[in-house]
């Protein structure tokens, strides 16, 4: 098992989850700003206000409400781990662990407080040039998402976010800021963070989906694809040293049985929930089977011909992609077949497969597999920017924090790594996600831990925010110094 010599060893967060600083030098709402804290398996909404003063909680603000801060609720993206203040000493305990690259994003909100100023907040771009210097300090090597969840508000309250076309604008002004600002300091960029999720998310979550929500969704993904070819080409005007990739949440799915219809529907799921985004953003066209897919729904979408050509101007030179777990699919209704109750993915559970506290399958061999499967696909350079196990941790009496379960996640999907490289795969990076802890995305809670450094800080946001050292940081130190062969 032979690591690449320069294989990029790091971790990955999003500012959303770890920043907090939320009202801070000039810096606007998100959207998940007003997303509420969570429960075990429950995942979070955000709040809204209609003008009559009543309020509620929903996956969408609904027309005419306004994001709102509800008294007596907790908003746990708010404070983060307060990044924004420790980025310092928290850049000082990456490069400790021997960071090669550090995945993190920029938030849109701290640059364009409402997402269509003229100007950006010059103290918003000094932040992340700070961040950038301290990080380029230690030879780490900035991986920046333009894009990780974070819409400002004001976009989602007076153009109806991702649904107007002109929010394309939007961003691309945002993302041609940073390519501008940071030229010389970051070189990778993503563009859009699982931008799948969009369409894969209708699925997983039950039968509520109605036919609007489809329409929406497909909608939007057009328009996001079309603002991040559009960035893609523009990045690469502006620096051509910048190598900018998709990013896409990576699920390895199987077929429950070897019925010919769960064959199928298989092979079906991977176009819609995994191809569909990798080949519009890798290959510059729809493919074949979009066809059948807006069919499905009877879609009717806004697609220009500028569109299509911009999306070929604007490939991406990286793949990359999040990989926490596979997911099994069948169109048998087996009463035998028993169904995962995590709070992401409705699929029917693996019997040869463990699974985690929050139900999400530990499945290294699966990694292996989606890597040689995207790698012949698109023939791009790989990198795996998140992977993890969310878990709940101890802090012994003598202020330790034993996480062998973790390091066994790692140690198995790192040699998963190691044989996709021995089989030609063009892997260049490994970023596990939430190195230090941080807010779940999908709970909101903090108990639900993926780091090596340790973050004093409980669900209700109760907390020193003190960092330690877990065990798995030494493990990560020891499989970095050695690329990968001492698991
Ligand atoms: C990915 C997201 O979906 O999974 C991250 O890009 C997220 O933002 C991560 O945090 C883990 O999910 P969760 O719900 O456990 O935080």
């Amino acid at each position: 098992m032979t690591f690449p010599k320069n294989f990029l060893w790091g971790g990955a967060t999003a500012a959303n989850q770890c920043e907090g600083a939320y009202d801070v030098d000039g810096r606007g709402l998100a959207r998940t700003d007003i997303t509420t804290a969570g429960s075990l398996n429950q995942r979070r909404q955000v709040t809204y206000e209609f003008p009559d003063g009543t309020t509620g909680k929903g996956d969408k603000v609904p027309k005419n409400a306004h994001g709102a801060v509800l008294p007596g609720e907790y908003y746990p993206n708010q404070v983060g781990i307060d990044f924004y203040h420790h980025y310092q000493e928290d850049i000082k305990l990456f490069a400790e662990m021997g960071f090669k690259t550090f995945r993190m994003s920029i938030s849109w909100s701290r640059l364009f407080p409402n997402g269509d100023e003229e100007k950006p907040n010059q103290a918003g771009l000094d932040f992340y040039r700070r961040v950038f210097e301290e990080l380029r300090k230690y030879q780490i090597e900035p991986l920046v998402t333009i894009w990780h969840f974070d819409t400002p508000l004001y976009l989602e309250e007076h153009y109806d976010g991702w649904n107007n076309r002109k929010v394309i604008d939007f961003f691309v002004k945002f993302a041609t800021t940073v390519f501008k600002e940071y030229k010389g300091l970051v070189k990778y960029w993503l563009t859009f963070n699982e931008i799948n999720n969009t369409i894969q998310f209708l699925d997983m979550f039950g039968d509520s989906a109605t036919e609007k929500d489809y329409q929406d969704a497909y909608q939007q993904l057009h328009y996001q694809f079309v603002a991040s070819a559009r960035a893609v080409k523009i990045g690469h005007e502006i620096d051509p040293e910048n190598q900018i990739g998709c990013m896409i949440c990576g699920i390895a799915n199987y077929p429950l049985t070897s019925d010919p219809k769960d064959i199928m529907l298989n092979r079906h799921v991977w176009e819609k929930n995994i191809f569909y985004c990798g080949d519009v953003q890798c290959k510059g066209e729809y493919p074949t089977f979009a066809k059948r897919l807006w069919d499905e729904h009877d879609l009717a979408l806004d697609i220009t011909q500028v569109d299509l050509a911009d999306l070929k101007a604007g490939t991406v030179d990286l793949y990359t992609f999040s990989y926490y777990m596979s997911n099994v699919v069948s169109t048998h209704n087996d009463p035998d077949a028993e169904k995962v109750s995590g709070n992401f993915v409705m699929g029917l559970k693996n019997p040869y497969l463990k699974y985690s506290e929050w139900q999400w399958a530990d499945d290294p061999l699966g990694l292996q597999y989606y890597l040689e499967v995207v790698n012949d696909r698109y023939h791009l350079p790989l990198m795996v920017v998140e992977n993890g196990l969310g878990a709940i941790d101890k802090v012994e009496a003598d202020g330790k924090i034993h996480d062998p379960y973790r390091i066994d996640y790692f140690r198995g999907h790192i040699a998963a790594m190691g044989a996709a490289i021995d089989n030609g795969v063009d892997l260049i990076g490994y970023t596990p996600w939430g190195c230090i802890d941080l807010v779940s995305a999908g709970t909101g809670q903090m108990s639900k831990r993926y780091g090596m450094i340790y973050v004093d800080l409980d669900d209700e946001g109760h907390g020193t925010m003190k960092r330690s050292k877990k065990d798995s940081f030494d493990w990560y130190q020891k499989v970095i110094a050695s690329n990968g062969t001492d698991l």
